[in-house]
């Protein structure tokens, strides 16, 4: 087959990388990175240029699209592919609006009778303020659009919550509406489920834990994710299983009532609670960093797999994976996920001997690669146990410097 990978991070070079060694697939990539361009030819096309990535699409002859970020599920990519007959492993704009507005999902997850947490929508900052009250820590609070990863706060106390509110609702912080979810905080271990959807089925990607905040020990504020593991260790064998059962065959079923067909990856984000999984959100896609330290461990073919699914075909019952654990961990830019340094010349990839190394904010400038982006690069290794896929992740990842990295050294090592 011929596949169009659309995007150019962490998580579009992991699906490179897993579809390239698992089948006889060639692959294109828009507008990929310097990385991806080893694996596959690389076009000139944004990810929010829907007409743009259409129109690479039935020029190259494409058989299947892989479509890795939220913003052109959201923008109708799907359905425009759909229409000129092109099959698109990535869902439609109606389901993207899961991901694209927390109160949909909401609302979706409630008609399921889907464990979610208790939340309400605000509009306006008095009412805001009313609600929290003096508990602000007792709440949560998201931009119902979408904003990154960086549109979710935890505010210690009341003045926090206050400003924070105030720059969301003046539109400063990013997020693209101006509605506020207040939802309450939960307790618990978070967990990761991707779900490869066809209509009404599915099949369970290993479980994955990703560590969104910026600090160690799980402090400062949420990043689009800092590194992740797969299968995070105290997970038991039929959690995906229950996840499936309670939960996303559910949001499939509910979605198929409103006449929407889910074809892609639906992806859960758990807090895994006393009373089990509790929903805190929902993505369209594939996580970054999940996906790098999931793809590792799979060993089916996934293009079949996704193209059974983008073609509302049969999924098979089991995926084939292999033994062990997979870590992944971030190298960011000094600054990320505020402002920071580009163009910094990165060395010691050719030292890596034992880990695959995901690009994601990478750039060449006449010939020296160079950081490009707030995420740099995933460097991800696997091992017999959660602790030799760490130390080796590890051990490889410091062979690599450029002036200002940041990575987290307790990835996997905290919950
Ligand atoms: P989200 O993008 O909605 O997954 O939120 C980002 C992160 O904020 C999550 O991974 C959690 O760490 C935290 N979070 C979101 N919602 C809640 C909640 N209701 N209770 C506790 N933590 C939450
Ligand atoms: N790792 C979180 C996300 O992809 O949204």
């Amino acid at each position: 087959m011929t596949i169009l990978i659309v995007g150019s991070g962490g998580r579009e070079h992991a699906l490179a990388w897993a579809l390239s060694r698992s089948g006889d697939h060639s692959l294109i990539c828009a507008p990929g990175n310097p990385a991806m361009a080893e694996i596959g030819n690389l076009f000139p096309v944004k990810v929010s240029d829907i007409d743009g990535l259409v129109n690479l699409a039935v020029k190259e002859k494409i058989d299947l699209v892989v479509v890795g970020p939220e913003v052109p599920l959201v923008a109708g990519l799907a359905d425009e592919l759909r229409r000129k007959g092109i099959p698109c492993f990535g869902p439609g704009r109606d389901a993207a609006k899961l991901e694209g507005s927390k109160w949909f999902a909401k609302e979706i997850m409630e008609s399921a009778g889907v464990p979610t947490a208790r939340g309400k929508v605000f509009s306006d900052m008095a009412s805001a303020m009313k609600y929290i009250g003096e508990d602000a820590c007792r709440y949560v609070l998201k931009v119902d659009g979408l904003a990154a990863g960086k549109g979710v706060f935890l505010p210690d106390d009341s003045v926090e919550a206050g400003s924070i509110l105030e720059e969301l609702f003046a539109g400063r912080s990013g997020g693209s509406g101006v509605q506020v979810v207040i939802e309450e905080r939960l307790k618990g271990r978070e967990v990761s489920i991707l779900a490869i959807c066809s209509g009404e089925e599915c099949i369970i990607l290993p479980p994955s834990r990703d560590h969104k905040r910026l600090g160690e020990g799980d402090t400062g504020p949420n990043t689009g994710g800092m590194g992740a593991v797969c299968p995070p260790p105290e997970v038991e064998d039929d959690f995906g299983e229950i996840v499936r059962a309670r939960i996303i065959l559910p949001v499939l079923s509910e979605l198929a009532s409103r006449g929407i067909d889910y074809r892609g990856v639906l992806y859960a984000g758990l807090m895994v609670t006393d009373d089990g999984p509790i929903v805190l959100e929902f993505n369209v896609r594939f996580g970054d960093p999940e996906t790098q330290a999931v793809l590792p461990l799979v060993a089916d073919d996934l293009g079949e797999i996704f193209m059974s699914a983008a073609t509302g075909g049969a999924l098979p019952e089991h995926l084939a994976l292999l033994d062990g654990f997979c870590s992944c961990v971030v190298m960011a830019s000094g600054g990320y996920p505020g402002t920071y340094e580009k163009g910094l010349t990165i060395t010691g990839l050719d030292k890596i001997e034992d880990a695959v190394v995901f690009h994601a904010g990478t750039a060449m400038d006449n010939g020296r690669l160079v950081t490009g982006g707030g995420r740099v690069l995933s460097v991800a290794s696997m091992g017999v146990t959660l602790e030799d896929s760490l130390d080796r992740t590890y051990r490889e990842l410091e062979k690599i410097n450029f002036k200002g990295k940041y990575y987290r050294r307790d990835i996997g090592r905290t919950v």
